[in-house]
């Protein structure tokens, strides 16, 4: 039989070590699909082609991305040039001539995945996403038929292999914050902003699908609520690790009483949780499902061939359809479209948690008692308290506390009053905790 000719947007990172992973492992990609994969006409402006192992094998290299959706002997459209625009116009052209689509980008699903669905789902073609949370970690796959049987109760995933990587050497190497950042850009994992990685947007973009697959809304990427690691100081990092925490960049989606949460913050996590022990770029994703109770995903999150991985795994999906298996379609968010439920996401000063929080408090008596009496006084519950000791002739010591759950509105009223005790000196650090057990 023929080959299915694919047509391949983007030669950078992800769209070189998919070229590369197809020509070394054609024959077995083949025999799992039941067609050879050819990719035969691919757009790029910017590459390296001594970089790229198998690029003589494509049948065509132009500049205009536009002329490989609109090639009528493309079956299947790889976009793998990321971002919003013109990802989105070229994904719904390649739609409405017809064509499956493969894509490794999360923020395009994030923001316009119901739009690309619907249009999907009309004219009868695939979507497929798998690269586009967690890299090379089967993730998508997992929660759309693995769990399948599940009511999934919550996930919370180490979701940005940039942000892990910084925490991580910060951490164990006292390394300063740029000088990792560089390095993982160099290393080919950051995103073209880095502010993408850093600040949560990233890990929103892949969390809104999660919570979509898990939960079976539509994809609301604008209701996730986002804090990036860049105000975490060594001495958080310190304290919760006396106190046997570590923090951790995460993603979480519960499904909570009142609605469901969807929310992207530093969070302080028990040490001995296998998950707190996700290091370097490293990703990984717990799911706690009602049957199947906790499982763990590891792998990497980013990197050419581990996001090859996941992109190929897409393109073998689609080839069996053309080819072995036309009637299996696994609905796009694993819920039937027609059934997708408008429970609303909850805002974040609706969701509960628990706290750990940092101040710095004059060093004299009543002052800890005034701070407690707030939190009594909003209802929260104090787990432990740890004061350090003045610095040399400093007047105000360092107080670090964690906090039972509480809903965050009552915390923000309480760290509100807190701070505008003249008695403490700045703002309150405030770092969300979550004990993640099974
Ligand atoms: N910038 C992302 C990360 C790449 O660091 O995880 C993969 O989406």
């Amino acid at each position: 039989m023929e080959p299915v000719k694919v047509g391949l947007l983007g030669l950078g990172t992800v769209g070189g070590g998919t070229l590369t992973v197809l020509t070394r492992n054609a024959n077995e990609i083949a025999r799992r699909a039941g067609r050879g994969i050819e990719i035969a006409h691919a757009a790029a402006r910017d590459y390296n082609p001594a970089s790229i192992e198998g690029l003589e094998h494509v049948g065509r290299i132009g500049d205009d991305a536009f002329a490989v959706v609109d090639d009528p002997e493309i079956q299947i459209v790889v976009e793998l040039i990321g971002g919003y625009s013109p990802a989105r116009e070229l994904v719904l052209k390649a739609i409405a001539n017809g064509k499956h689509v493969v894509t490794a980008n999360k923020a395009l699903i994030a923001r316009h995945g119901n739009e690309i669905f619907a249009a999907a789902q009309a004219r009868g073609v695939m979507v497929g996403f798998e690269a586009a949370v967690a890299g090379g970690i089967p993730i998508i796959k997992a929660l759309r038929e693995g769990l399948a049987a599940n009511h999934i109760e919550w996930i919370a995933g180490i979701i940005n292999g940039t942000g892990n990587f910084i925490l991580t050497e910060m951490r164990d190497k006292g390394r300063d914050f740029a000088d990792v950042l560089a390095e993982a850009q160099a290393l080919g994992y950051a995103e073209a902003d880095p502010t993408f990685d850093v600040e949560g947007i990233d890990a929103a973009h892949k969390l809104t699908i999660l919570g979509s697959l898990a939960f079976g809304i539509p994809l609301q990427f604008e209701r996730c609520f986002t804090e990036g690691i860049s105000k975490i100081g060594a001495l958080d990092v310190t304290y919760a690790a006396e106190l046997g925490y570590r923090i951790k960049h995460l993603g979480i989606a519960r499904r909570s009483p009142g609605g469901i949460e969807l929310r992207v913050h530093p969070t302080l996590i028990p040490e001995r949780r296998l998950i707190a022990n996700v290091d370097g770029v490293m990703n990984a994703v717990l799911v706690k499902g009602d049957a199947v109770g906790p499982t763990l995903y590891y792998g990497a999150g980013a990197g050419a061939l581990p996001t090859a991985s996941a992109v190929i795994a897409d393109l073998v999906d689609v080839v069996r359809t053309l080819t072995t298996d036309p009637n299996n379609r696994v609905p796009h968010l694993a819920f039937q479209p027609d059934e997708l439920v408008d429970t609303p996401v909850l805002r974040m000063d609706e969701i509960e948690t628990a706290y750990y929080l940092r101040l710095s408090a004059l060093d004299q008596p009543g002052v800890m008692a005034r701070i407690a009496s707030i939190l009594g006084e909003e209802g929260i519950s104090i787990e432990a308290i740890k004061q350090k000791e003045p610095g040399e002739g400093e007047t105000h010591v360092p107080l670090v506390m964690l906090t039972h759950r509480v809903i965050e509105g009552r915390m923000n009223e309480a760290i509100a009053r807190i701070e505008a005790l003249e008695s403490v000196q700045g703002a309150v650090m405030r770092i969300r905790m979550e004990s993640l057990s099974g």
